[in-house]
């Protein structure tokens, strides 16, 4: 079989690529353990409200004692529930959210909080925040006309 020369060079360049885009997932996965969410907790959405965890007076912001926070939230259009949530810095943070109705996310610039927020399942994020602050957390998947008015405030306070 005849290959052209430059047809030759491109594959090599095409191997070569394939070779090094898993190389890099490999390198971040393994080395820099960066992975998607592994918590897989289905929930049923529409009876959120009825379990104990995601009622409505037992969200929000709870020490746990070994001297972590966890934070349950209620993504629903169109808005992040409860809106204002305080935690303290350099503090492991466990987020769990669940959706009331469609698809959502939940990002925090300049953090590394970020994660989809699906119906039918609860999102579980563990993070830290080393700098006091306050930071929007924003929807970041289309859910419908109010989406971009879907957003809560983080408030990270110097730790005592
Ligand atoms: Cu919720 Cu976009």
């Amino acid at each position: 079989m005849h290959v052209d020369p430059l047809e030759k060079k491109w594959i090599t360049v095409s191997i070569f690529l394939v070779v090094f885009f898993i190389a890099v997932l490999g390198f971040y996965a393994i080395g820099a353990n960066v992975n998607p969410p592994s918590n897989v907790e289905p929930i049923d959405s529409v009876r959120l409200h009825l379990t104990e965890e995601f009622a409505e007076d037992n969200l929000g912001v709870r020490k746990e004692d070994d001297g972590s926070v966890t934070v349950t939230m209620v993504a629903a259009r169109y808005g992040f529930y409860p809106q204002r949530i305080e935690v303290p810095a350099n503090t492991p943070v466990t987020f769990r959210i669940a959706s009331a109705d469609v698809l959502h996310g939940v990002h925090g610039p300049f953090t590394n909080m970020s994660t989809m927020v699906v119906p039918g399942y609860v999102s579980q994020v563990k993070t830290l925040f080393p700098k006091p602050g306050e930071y929007p957390l924003f929807c970041n998947e289309y859910c419908g006309l109010g989406h971009d008015h879907m957003w809560a405030r983080l408030i990270v306070t110097p730790q005592s």
